[in-house]
């Protein structure tokens, strides 16, 4: 059932304490990406929830979107649009700040890449403050496009970054 598929995703990701810095329980997918199993349950979740929603932008946020997002897009037969750091995409794009721990970066989309009216999904690995989110929400809401769903494999939720969303909806399989 779907309660067992969750808990060995669940089991699959690996905690590693004080990286990047002390203080902070990193995250790694990347043992989850190691477990063929756990990995096609993560997409088949999300293309189940997905699959009759009418999305035809999935939009994957650098680095670990990247990983996700593809293979999501694929199975529900929309685009995948990546959303960049600064200076890697190489045509017109469109940026928002946002704010980190120290400082702040930006993120950026290409222009042309999405058009007024279409229905979207923003897919990451995790969660944290949420302020990496709300940038990419305001990419595709600048340019008129809706975004149905944000959709994580991993949510903090004592860093509340939900709250930050406003009325967009956040779907998550587990808590870290
Ligand atoms: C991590 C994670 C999210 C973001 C979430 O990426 O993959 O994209 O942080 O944090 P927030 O909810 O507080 O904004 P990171 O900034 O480590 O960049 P990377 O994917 O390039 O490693």
């Amino acid at each position: 059932g779907e309660d067992q598929r969750l808990q060995k995703i669940a089991s699959a990701i690996r905690v590693i304490p004080n990286f990047p810095k002390p203080g902070i329980m990193f995250q790694d997918i990347t043992t989850l990406l190691l477990d063929p199993t756990a990995f096609k349950d993560t997409i088949d979740l999300f293309v189940e929830r997905y699959r009759s929603k009418d999305i035809s932008v999935v939009a994957g946020i650098e680095a670990r979107g990247f990983i996700f997002g593809p293979p999501i897009a694929l199975a529900i037969g929309a685009k995948f649009v990546p959303m960049r750091k600064p200076n890697k995409l190489p045509g017109e794009v469109i940026s928002e700040e946002y704010s980190l721990e120290y400082g702040t970066d930006k993120m950026e989309m290409h222009v042309g890449a999405v058009r007024a009216g279409e229905r979207a999904l923003i897919i990451d690995d995790l969660i944290a403050t949420g302020g990496t989110l709300c940038a990419a929400i305001r990419l595709l809401e600048r340019v008129g496009v809706e975004v149905v769903e944000c959709a994580c494999v991993i949510e903090l939720p004592e860093l509340k970054g939900r709250d930050r969303l406003g009325d967009r909806p956040l779907f998550v399989l587990v808590e870290g």
